[in-house]
């Protein structure tokens, strides 16, 4: 979660930022960590996905309103919620314990919003969140680390649970999923963790529909923000390339959701 954070922080730093985020430099300048020495280089994969995460819940609650619901499963030290600034939602955050615990110690809470200390993959959140308004389910940075059956079962049990449901999640592809199994060194401080689900973006829409899902849009990183990703924009045109490197931005709603 330190990753992303650093990469959120130094974005917002940029005269060109695609994210304006003070938080996350506050975030930074207090954890005493050597994010250079750990990450190397910044990049701008992960502001791309923040901002992807962002611009959609923005239009979802301009489509929405008043008591619409946001539950961001695996939001480690993301201030995404800071970022929207949108009154009118209510927030959910599933997290594991320790990193609800650190959140907790670290982020100023807002209104509306609540804090459950749980697995995502358990169904004990569910409960917890009305399933009778629409619900906007972000996962960014998480479903990656998990098995690819888990994948399945949580994405077929939150469509079913959650009719008005809109999800938003990246994926990396079965190379790079294989490689950080083998342990993929980011720098010679840093080894990825593991990370068992992999897909290719071509394959995304097909394997939404296999779990309830209809696909509302499926990206590769480089689309958002062409200009800061110039040489994966010119790589993900060459289809072999793209369906073994390009990781995957995706916008879906629940098969059963009408309202959207
Ligand atoms: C790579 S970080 C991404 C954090 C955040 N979404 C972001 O973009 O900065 C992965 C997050 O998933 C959380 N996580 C790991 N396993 C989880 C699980 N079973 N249920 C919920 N969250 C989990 C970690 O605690 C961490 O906060």
């Amino acid at each position: 979660m330190l990753w992303p954070l650093w990469n959120r922080a130094v974005e917002s730093r940029r005269q060109d930022a695609i994210i304006d985020d003070p938080w996350a430099v506050a975030l930074v300048k207090r954890i005493d960590y050597d994010y250079a020495r750990s990450f190397g280089k910044p990049t701008a994969f992960h502001p791309i996905r923040a901002r992807f995460g962002d611009d959609r819940i923005r239009a979802f609650a301009e489509r929405h309103g008043d008591g619409a619901i946001v539950v961001a499963l695996g939001e480690g030290l993301d201030t995404q919620r800071l970022r929207v600034a949108d009154p009118r939602l209510r927030w959910f955050s599933v997290d594991v314990p320790a990193a609800v615990t650190l959140r907790e110690h670290m982020i100023e809470g807002v209104e509306n919003e609540r804090l459950i200390a749980d697995s995502a993959l358990s169904e004990a959140w569910m409960d917890q969140v009305p399933n009778d308004r629409p619900v906007f389910i972000t996962a960014l940075g998480l479903l990656m680390y998990f098995q690819p059956e888990q994948v399945r079962q949580l994405l077929r049990q939150i469509s079913a649970r959650f009719p008005m449901a809109e999800l938003c999640f990246d994926t990396i592809t079965p190379l790079i999923s294989r490689k950080t199994q083998r342990g993929l060194r980011v720098t010679r401080h840093y080894t990825a963790p593991p990370m068992p689900w992999g897909i290719s973006v071509d394959h995304v829409e097909a394997f939404l529909t296999t779990v309830g899902w209809s696909p509302l849009s499926v990206q590769t990183y480089a689309d958002p923000f062409p200009d800061r990703m110039r040489l994966y924009k010119w790589l993900s045109h060459v289809g072999p390339v793209r369906r073994a490197l390009a990781g995957g931005l995706v916008h879906a709603q629940s098969r059963e959701n009408v309202e959207v």
